[in-house]
């Protein structure tokens, strides 16, 4: 029914002499205006902008992982996120002490591989290698500072993450899990 009176509105405002038909149907009056001011050749300032629809995003998990600057150790050594979202992951490295960390998250078993791996890249490179095991990383943080990294979780599962300053990443570790 609505979809008749909507056509013949249409057809109305196309045969300029058509005498109202639709006011015929006295039920709901929104339903045989709406068609008539959507077409009227209305002036700019009436119609809103096209582009307020804002595009759809990952919503943005923020997480905080605490380090210390004198052992070797993450707080949390549990995280937890989302699938398909987008992690803003902080490491706060306090003091006091002198050891840098950092954090990188890694392809389950491949551990000792992405810090070897680091090692051989040295500190001007923050002890990280880029490869298919790495997932994500911060820099170094050094003692009393901050470092960040913003990613997309990866596929649900449970993947290990590390410190791969020297020495560290077999005490320094946690896991991530991504529920689906
Ligand atoms: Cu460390």
């Amino acid at each position: 029914m609505r979809t008749t009176s909507f056509l013949l509105a249409g057809l109305c405002l196309l045969a300029v002499a058509c005498d109202k038909p639709a006011s015929a149907n006295k039920g709901d009056p929104s339903t045989t205006t709406a068609p008539v001011v959507s077409s009227t050749a209305a002036p700019p300032s009436a119609t809103p902008p096209p582009t307020s629809a804002p595009a759809p995003e990952a919503k943005t998990v923020d997480l905080k992982i605490t380090a210390n600057a004198s052992t070797m150790a993450f707080d949390p050594t549990t995280l937890t996120v989302p699938a398909g979202s987008m992690v803003h992951l902080v490491i706060e490295n306090k003091g006091p002490g002198a050891l840098p960390h950092n954090w990188a998250l890694v392809m389950p078993g491949t551990e000792a591989k992405v810090a070897a791996d680091g090692l051989a890249k040295g500190e001007t490179e923050n002890y990280i290698s880029a490869s298919s095991d790495l997932l994500a990383n911060t820099p170094l943080a050094k003692a009393g500072t901050n470092t960040e990294v913003t990613f997309k979780a990866p596929p649900p599962g449970k993947y290990p993450y590390i410190c791969t300053f020297p020495g560290h990443y077999m005490m320094m570790k946690g896991v991530l899990t991504v529920t689906p």
